[in-house]
């Protein structure tokens, strides 16, 4: 199986990266804490990069880093590659240095954001409008950062497959180190199912490593993406935050070391995954306790779980225990009793927006 070769022979980050599973950037869940729990379940000799949720290059500059909870990081995190929203070379130039003091081992530009306000306003996804200026962007980002720059993109405004071609080949002139896509057009926002057969399309036509990204739900779909795709690494959002032992799961097969906290097998039967997902809340609770106050904390708890419980059998009655929380101790107790029984967790969902 030539799974990870072409990986290692087209390594992102120069080195700095040996494993082809990374997390998503995810407004609301790609935070300090939600990393921390992630990264706890890597493989102890795998190494990856970490996004943030997207940060926007006109309010970074006026921002203290460490003081918003999205720019909140640990001193242990490593492999950081942020992301910004930006069009404009003054302010991604002030927020790339900001980044990089902050450290940042790579930018990631966000050219997928499906929002009415920015397409609007000419960022995220709306500039897949305008290849030459999207290509322009990466350059003014490029010229900034002593680091390398990657974007995010999705299908286009259109499908249009020549297009992205055209488009993703002027990202690789402009200087993009590589390139994640999610093969959704914008307006499908989350509905409907990524087209992995553009990630192909896309990784047949271009030199820079294209990780792919979109419904990755398990393991086998992690396999199954890097097969039918010929992707160099796969990028999970949703599910890596509801099964982040899916991490150990891919080290597993891949010949990995463990976890440093564990040992033994990774989870792999429905019960199993199910006590798993007790005990990493459980630990995402109590980073969200050290970083956040209860408002903050509660509200990302919540948030996880509505956007996780569709995998558990009775997902529904553990958001209605969390909702009624008023405290810490509250959220621990509600996730005490509801995983005192045995609970399990399906390999499949439908995904929720
Ligand atoms: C709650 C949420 C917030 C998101 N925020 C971002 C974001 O800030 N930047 C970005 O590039 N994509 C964002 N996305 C898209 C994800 O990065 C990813 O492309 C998408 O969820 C498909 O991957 P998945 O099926 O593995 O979840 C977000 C997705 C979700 C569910």
């Amino acid at each position: 199986m030539k799974l990870g070769v072409d990986y290692l022979e087209r390594p992102l980050l120069a080195g700095g990266v040996n494993f082809p599973v990374s997390l998503a950037p995810m407004v609301g869940l790609t935070h300090v804490a939600v990393r921390a729990m992630v990264r706890r379940y890597m493989p102890a000799d795998a190494t990856t990069f970490w996004p943030t949720e997207m940060l926007s290059s006109w309010r970074l500059p006026r921002e203290e880093m460490g003081s918003t909870p999205e720019t909140l990081r640990d001193e242990a995190e490593s492999g950081l590659v942020p992301q910004i929203l930006g069009n404009e070379e003054e302010p991604i130039r002030l927020s790339v240095e900001k980044l990089i003091g902050w450290g940042a081992v790579g930018i990631d530009i966000n050219m997928g954001c499906p929002v009415s306000k920015a397409l609007k306003h000419n960022y995220g996804v709306a500039l897949m409008g305008d290849k030459n200026y999207a290509a322009e962007v990466v350059r003014m980002t490029v010229r900034s950062a002593r680091v390398p720059v990657s974007v995010k993109l999705r299908a286009g405004l259109q499908n249009d497959l020549e297009y992205l071609i055209e488009f993703v080949k002027g990202l690789e002139e402009a200087g993009a180190s590589w390139i994640t896509l999610h093969p959704r057009v914008g307006h499908m926002k989350r509905r409907g199912a990524a087209d992995w057969a553009q990630i192909r399309q896309v990784r047949e036509k271009i030199k820079i490593p294209v990780v792919g990204n979109g419904d990755v739900q398990n393991l086998e779909d992690v396999f199954a993406m890097l097969e039918q795709t010929g992707c160099d690494a796969v990028m999970v959002g949703r599910a890596l935050v509801a099964r982040p032992w899916l991490l150990w799961q891919v080290g597993e097969r891949l010949g990995f070391s463990p976890p440093a906290q564990f040992e033994g097998q990774a989870p792999s039967t429905a019960e199993e995954e199910g006590r798993e997902y007790g005990r990493a809340a459980l630990f995402l609770l109590s980073e969200l306790e050290r970083h956040f106050s209860f408002e903050e904390g509660a509200k990302r708890f919540r948030f996880y779980v509505r956007m996780t419980m569709g995998w558990l059998e009775f997902g529904q009655h553990l958001f209605s225990l969390v909702s009624r929380a008023k405290s810490y101790k509250d959220l621990s107790e509600a996730l005490l009793e509801f995983f005192s029984a045995e609970q399990r967790m399906s390999p499949r969902t439908q995904l929720r927006e």
